[in-house]
């Protein structure tokens, strides 16, 4: 089948470069021409393990191109993947100037009818907006729109992509259900879960706002510990047993950041106040986890004790987590941007994110960014750890000099830090 993917941002790179593996082929489509020159030399504009190489052997395999020529691509294919961005308008509500403009050109190159389905992330009723726009511009066609949410992870969005838990579809009649079957041939059928459109464009934002309340929640019991006492490794681990629970995002840490939960949980609670609705969970995480880096960010401050305007501090992380070049919502951010008026310098370091970071602290001077991590931690006074980069769970702690460490992943085991001559602080301890 021939697919055109509009947007070639991370959404939309990730998904035609994974349908182009399934054996289809795929015309990906981006305004931004420098891009698509980039990505017609193989140059991929994002961070993301593995993609490289898959990009190499679907062009190899003559399976995907790159085009800025929409009409032409409308012309070659009758279903079309929208992966534009929605970002975050003034109130919070997902911006859908570009989602609806792209509808909007499929529709106006359009000769015959086509299927337009969303996979940018959309709020409850958008299918229903497209459908009312392609019915004023092209009176004369039936288009049909389905709704088609990822669920792709910075840093595991490939397999995230060929081994999926689900695949949502929201759709409205039997002939574009058999379209998605044949998009989708190459999974197990029952990994398909068909609904309509609206409770599709749902799943997804309940899927991450239950996911941002689950990390809000195990930070709200790493706060209790920290104060009544209890370990929370093993409070986690118990709680993840029960089935109906399940341990995976169930890590405590500095809060949740990234392009995606904070932003789709604030549009979440923008739609229910459209609607006049009130849903106080979703206010409670929103605020929580706000609060978050502010509480944690005194903790630091009180381990660093007298004469904080002295104090140097190695930063391991930058990005909103590990594998990634994102530092959108990053915490390790925010947290640094507290601390800086009021200590001496920090040297922060990440192995991804330096780049995209220098930006966000442009009106700071006294922030040194280092590639070596050992230069980080060797100049300071006290390492904290930021993201949960793996790598920094393996670093040799015997090249280590400075030996009191806040571990705000939990990516140490204390007793081994104990052994090894460490003043060793976690998040969920008491002190
Ligand atoms: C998230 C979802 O996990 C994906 O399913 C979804 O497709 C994506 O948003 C999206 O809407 O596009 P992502 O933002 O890449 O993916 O990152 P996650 O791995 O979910 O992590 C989000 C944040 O939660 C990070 O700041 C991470 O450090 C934090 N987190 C995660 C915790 O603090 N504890 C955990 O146990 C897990």
């Amino acid at each position: 089948m021939k697919i055109t993917v509009i947007g070639s941002g991370y959404v939309g790179l990730v998904t035609g470069i994974c349908l182009a593996k399934t054996g289809h082929e795929i015309i990906c489509v981006d305004k931004d021409q420098r891009k698509i020159s980039n990505l017609q030399e193989n140059i991929i504009p994002i961070f993301e393990p593995g993609l490289s190489d898959l990009l190499q052997e679907t062009v190899a395999n003559k399976k995907i191109s790159f085009s800025c020529d929409l009409s032409q691509a409308c012309q070659e294919s009758d279903v079309f993947f929208i992966a534009v961005g929605t970002p975050q308008d003034e109130d919070g509500s997902a911006d859908l100037s570009y989602v609806l403009a792209a509808a909007k050109e499929i529709a106006l190159n359009s000769k015959n009818s086509k299927l337009i389905i969303t996979k940018s992330t959309v709020p409850a009723q958008t299918g229903e907006k497209i459908q009312n726009l392609l019915r004023q511009v092209r009176p004369d066609l039936k288009f049909d729109v389905a709704s088609n949410p990822e669920f792709l992870r910075e840093g595991s969005a490939i397999s995230d992509f060929m081994n999926p838990d689900r695949i949502v579809v929201g759709v409205e009649n039997e002939k574009v259900k058999n379209i998605f079957r044949e998009i989708y041939q190459f999974f197990p059928s029952e990994k398909l879960v068909f609904t309509d459109i609206i409770t599709a464009e749902l799943i997804k934002y309940a899927a991450n706002s239950f996911l941002a309340t689950k990390i809000t929640f195990i930070n709200q019991m790493a706060t209790m510990c920290e104060t009544v006492g209890g370990n929370i490794k093993d409070l986690a681990h118990a709680m993840g047993m029960d089935e109906r629970i399940g341990n995976k995002f169930l890590n405590p840490g500095p809060g949740f950041g990234g392009s995606c939960f904070p932003k789709d949980v604030l549009a979440l609670q923008q739609t229910a106040k459209e609607n006049n609705l009130k849903l106080p969970v979703i206010d409670a995480v929103l605020s929580a986890n706000q609060q978050r880096q502010e509480h944690l960010a005194k903790k630091i401050e009180q381990l660093l004790g007298a004469n904080i305007s002295e104090k140097k501090i190695a930063l391991l992380g930058l990005a909103f987590k590990g594998n990634t070049d994102d530092v959108r919502y990053s915490p390790a951010i925010k947290i640094a941007k507290l601390l800086l008026p009021k200590v001496q310098k920090i040297f922060a370091h990440d192995f991804a994110a330096i780049e995209n970071s220098r930006k966000e602290f442009k009106d700071f001077s006294n922030i040194e960014f280092c590639s070596d991590l050992y230069q980080a931690c060797n100049q300071a006074d006290f390492i904290l750890v930021a993201t949960e980069w793996k790598e920094y769970a393996a670093i040799d702690l015997k090249k280590i000099n400075v030996k009191k460490i806040y571990d705000l992943r939990n990516l140490f085991d204390a007793k081994t830090m104990a052994e090894l001559g460490f003043e060793y602080y976690h998040i969920g301890q008491k002190f």
